[in-house]
């Protein structure tokens, strides 16, 4: 989330906090004082009394208001940073989805896949294609994904099985087997998603990647 959007609903949230405190304490003190007599105390009281009496509660109520706003105000401040900040850390998976967009399961599709090092298209994080890619025992999935779409403009690079490349029909560009620029025009590697099972369903969830540094590069990713 933008930065300048968290604090805009900080601010419209505080004042819906602040207006909202404010009655709950009156509705409080109206409660407390039907509860305790005071009000029937009131009419008994000389003058000097009532003053007393009401210097009182009103010092009970400032001291109420300005905890429940510092407590308010703490939360606002601690709760929506953490979240964002857990939400990057751990963003929402997307399943990966064949051409019908059916949620794919990793044993089937593994298990229909030619072998280690294939790799195939599936409808993946925003629905780009994206290339899942069998690891070398045959029988799971590479951690990572690559995104198909081409550096240079854009167009879907086809894996070329027999060269153990991707070949861009576009430009020419070409890439290595983990998405590395072999030739350009292409100017940088493929994009990199993450890859887990849900070892519940089984589905193929992906992730956006989110580290500081891409592995294969050992620099910052440029898609970030
Ligand atoms: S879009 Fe791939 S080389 Fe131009």
């Amino acid at each position: 989330m933008h930065p300048f959007t968290i604090s805009l609903l900080l601010l419209l949230h505080l004042l819906v906090l602040c207006v909202g405190s404010h009655a709950a304490v009156e509705t409080s003190f109206t409660a407390f004082r039907k509860k305790t007599g005071r009000s029937t105390l009131f009419l008994s009281a000389t003058s000097g009394q009532r003053e007393n009496v009401d210097a009182m509660i009103s010092h009970d109520r400032r001291d109420l208001l300005n905890a429940i706003m510092t407590a308010s105000i703490i939360n606002y401040i601690v709760h929506p940073v953490s979240a964002v900040a857990a939400e990057e850390k751990s963003p929402k998976p997307t399943f990966a989805k064949d051409i019908y967009g059916t949620d794919l399961a990793a044993d089937r599709f593994v298990k229909a896949r030619s072998g280690p090092g294939d790799r195939s298209l599936v409808m993946g994080l925003k629905g780009d294609p994206t290339y899942l890619i069998v690891d070398d025992s045959g029988v799971s999935l590479e951690a990572f994904a690559l995104n198909a779409e081409c550096t240079h403009l854009g167009c879907v690079v086809p894996w070329d099985a027999f060269q153990k490349k991707f070949i861009c029909p576009c430009h020419g560009s070409q890439y290595d087997a983990s998405g590395m620029v072999l030739r350009g025009p292409a100017p940088d590697p493929l994009a990199l998603a993450h890859v887990d099972v849900d070892p519940d369903t089984d589905r193929i969830s992906l992730t956006k990647w989110h580290e500081p540094t891409d592995f294969r590069t050992g620099v910052k990713p440029w898609w970030i």
